[in-house]
């Protein structure tokens, strides 16, 4: 079959999504978020996540089917999110692909999150062909990974990741310490337009010429929010105002300077001229434009889907089944579980 028409299934985290496509065709990307329910707890509640999964679940699949214009019987395939993500979360999206899979007689294929990231690019009509290699950086709130990508369905490299927070659950978390509501990434943004981010310098996690020999490509996070905290907890001891404009700014500026920095240093290494982004985060300005900035001087083209593909979306997984298929890979057979530690 030249163009497949396959439904994919996302559940790995807070987000439900459901997206169709055919081929390389996005047909429809339905996101159902409980992200309003995490709220008043600062971050993503696993039992709230599975459980608004499980309501979600068929309503969206209803929704896009609407939106494609397909019924379930046209379907040449179903994928689904296996991992990693959270175990709870994941299980629900699984099991709900394997009865749709079972009941239609339909293939069925497991993909991996972080894989299906990466497929989210050959979705964006407007964009020529994604070339190889690539190196991708993927950061949301769950993830925070720099990936070489030789062939997508074939051959994939984890180069690095994060050893503690995710990037977005950084800027959650110092969101939350300036007592700005969460989910803190967009209201960090907004907050350090108005700030110097130079006015404070915060550390640049596993930056060290110590730390690079091991880490040259992984990221830290922990060291930054503490450093925040601290900062934070000192001025107002010492009776001083703080500029919560100046510490966001300044805290977006090492987290973007970190990001930026490794992912360049991959390319650079690795002689590849091309940079992926992906995730969540991706919707930060400054990260984008330092992105695009930095990229530019070193000779690597930066290609940005549109956030609709970036944040976790069905569509991706379906793309990456898509891809699977039209290389000739074999369903998955109905053995494999959720697993929220899948490596890429
Ligand atoms: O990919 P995503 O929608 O969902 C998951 O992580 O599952 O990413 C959400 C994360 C949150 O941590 C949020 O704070 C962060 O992305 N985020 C941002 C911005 N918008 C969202 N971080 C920095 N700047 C932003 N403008
Ligand atoms: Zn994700």
């Amino acid at each position: 079959r030249d163009e497949p028409l396959v439904l994919g299934i996302e559940t790995s985290c807070d987000e439900t999504g459901i997206g169709i496509v055919r081929g390389r065709t996005l047909l429809s990307n339905t996101i159902a978020s409980s992200m309003d329910e995490h709220a008043r707890y600062g971050g993503v509640v696993p039992e709230v996540a599975a459980r608004a999964h499980l309501e979600a679940l068929q309503p969206s699949i209803e929704a896009a089917l609407a939106e494609a214009g397909v019924a379930l019987a046209d379907l040449d395939a179903v994928a689904v999110t296996s991992g990693p993500g959270l175990a709870g979360a994941l299980m629900v999206g699984v099991g709900a692909a394997k009865a749709l899979a079972v009941s239609l007689g339909k293939p069925l294929y497991a993909v991996n999150h972080l894989v299906g990231h990466i497929a989210a690019d050959i979705l964006d009509a407007d964009a020529p062909p994604l070339e190889y290699p690539t190196v991708a950086l993927l950061v949301s709130g769950g993830h925070t990974s720099l990936l070489l990508v030789r062939d997508l369905t074939t051959d994939v490299e984890l180069l690095g990741e994060t050893m503690d927070d995710a990037a977005g659950e950084a800027f959650d978390k110092v969101a939350r310490l300036l007592g700005l509501p969460y989910p803190g990434g967009p209201q960090i943004d907004r907050v350090a337009a108005a700030g110097d981010p130079r006015a404070i310098a915060f550390p640049r996690g596993l930056s060290r010429a110590s730390d690079m020999a091991a880490h040259r490509y992984d990221f830290s996070f922990s060291g930054l929010k503490t450093a925040v905290a601290r900062y934070v907890e000192q001025r107002r001891a010492a009776g001083d105002e703080v500029s919560v404009a100046d510490v966001a700014a300044s805290f977006r500026e090492a987290v973007v300077d970190v990001l930026v920095t490794k992912a360049l240093a991959a390319c650079r290494d690795h002689d590849v001229p091309r940079l992926l982004l992906g995730g969540g985060v991706i919707a930060n300005r400054r990260l984008r434009d330092t992105a695009l900035e930095r990229g530019a001087a070193a000779g690597v083209t930066v290609r940005i889907p549109p956030l609709s593909l970036c944040t976790d979306n069905g569509a991706m997984i379906a793309a990456l089944a898509a891809e699977l298929i039209m290389s000739g890979r074999e369903p998955s057979t109905l053995e494999f579980g959720a697993d929220s530690t899948l490596p890429v």
